[in-house]
């Protein structure tokens, strides 16, 4: 059994082992990424004295603008892990292209590549809602020593190596699966620590919450239109109840503890939905996957899709298995 006092770094270290052929590359990949994500939880937890902190600042003779924070948090992620020499690249939500890293360095020979959403639901910042970070790691397909490539970010969900969130919330979690199951840490913010609060975590099979921004309703495919109204109906263990943060990571968070589904559509206005497959989607299903659930594109399984495009869009059904199933089973209507 776990012992549920254990801090990440200790089950980083003993998880290691789990690898074959480990090098300990993967952890200390983790590891930066633990460093960086408790450095842009400072930042998140004093976004609401970003006024009386810019006024502070208002002697800065250079006078520098206020940063939005998902560019702080995109500047911190890529920061940690350049100056930790721990990846060949990285693909962010916030950059155009692919950062390559120590490409022509002998003595750099890295082989993983991270692809991050480094503030998601930055929207909710202004009013104090919870925000996360999300990450996905593959292994890079071109050859070690030779400079990173497109391909390298361009691969196939079911390729990831390791992936996961960190929700800043009323508590901060890192949540997170190499493959062997999901789980969660909580910051213990008087130490800067995470423990193991949450070990092997699993979407219920079937839940009662539907996620979806249904302000866009008149836009939605038909299927969508009809599972929303399958949703409302008073039959069996329905009505669901609806929830909606407006971060993904927090609506899948909660989700993936209480049982749901999240689902961001195609619409009308726009025609594969709003999020991104590579730094949104493949790490959220990867997650979804390991802890018993399910991530479609409403017809397809999302890890199996091949990109073609770093910013490229998808629409996104995943939750409970039972409650994606039945969702697609509307959207198989009208194929
Ligand atoms: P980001 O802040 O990284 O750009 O992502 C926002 C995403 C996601 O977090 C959320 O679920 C979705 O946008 C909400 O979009 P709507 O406001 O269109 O519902
Ligand atoms: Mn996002
Ligand atoms: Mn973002
Ligand atoms: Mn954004």
């Amino acid at each position: 059994m776990e012992q549920r006092n254990k801090t990440l770094g200790e089950f980083i270290i003993e998880h290691q082992a789990a690898f074959q052929y480990s090098t300990g590359e993967l952890s200390k990949l983790i590891n930066a990424i633990r460093l960086a994500a408790k450095v842009v939880n400072h930042e998140v937890n004093k976004a609401g004295l970003i006024d009386i902190l810019g006024a502070a600042g208002d002697t800065n003779i250079q006078g520098e603008d206020q940063q939005k924070l998902d560019v702080l948090a995109n500047e911190k992620f890529i920061q940690t892990l350049k100056n930790r020499e721990i990846v060949c690249g990285i693909a962010s939500e916030e950059e155009d292209d692919f950062i390559s890293i120590n490409s022509h360095d002998e003595l750099h020979q890295n082989k993983y590549v991270v692809l991050i959403d480094p503030l998601d639901g930055s929207s909710n910042i202004d009013v104090n809602v919870s925000v996360g970070t999300i990450f996905s790691i593959y292994r890079r397909i071109t050859p070690i020593g030779t400079p990173v490539t497109l391909q390298d970010f361009l691969q196939p969900g079911v390729n990831q190596v390791a992936a996961g969130y960190v929700v800043y919330g009323t508590s901060t979690m890192l949540v997170y699966t190499t493959g062997h199951g999901v789980h969660g840490f909580t910051l213990n913010p008087a130490i800067g620590t995470f423990y193991l609060s949450h070990p092997n975590m699993e979407f219920p099979e079937k839940g009662n919450i539907y996620s979806i921004n249904e302000g866009n309703y008149v836009h939605f495919p038909q299927g969508v239109k009809d599972y929303i109204k399958y949703c409302q109906m008073e039959e069996e263990d329905r009505p669901y109840t609806s929830r909606y943060i407006g971060s993904l990571v927090s609506d899948f968070h909660r989700n993936m503890i209480k049982g749901g589904i999240y689902i961001y559509p195609k619409s009308s206005k726009a025609s594969n939905g709003k999020l991104r497959l590579l730094y949104e989607c493949n790490p959220m299903a990867f997650l979804a996957e390991q802890a018993n659930g399910r991530a479609s594109n409403g017809y397809q399984r999302i890890m199996e899709i091949q990109p073609t495009e770093l910013h490229e869009r998808v629409p996104f059904f995943c939750g409970s298995r039972k409650m994606v199933e039945k969702a697609e089973s509307f959207m198989a209507r009208y194929p």
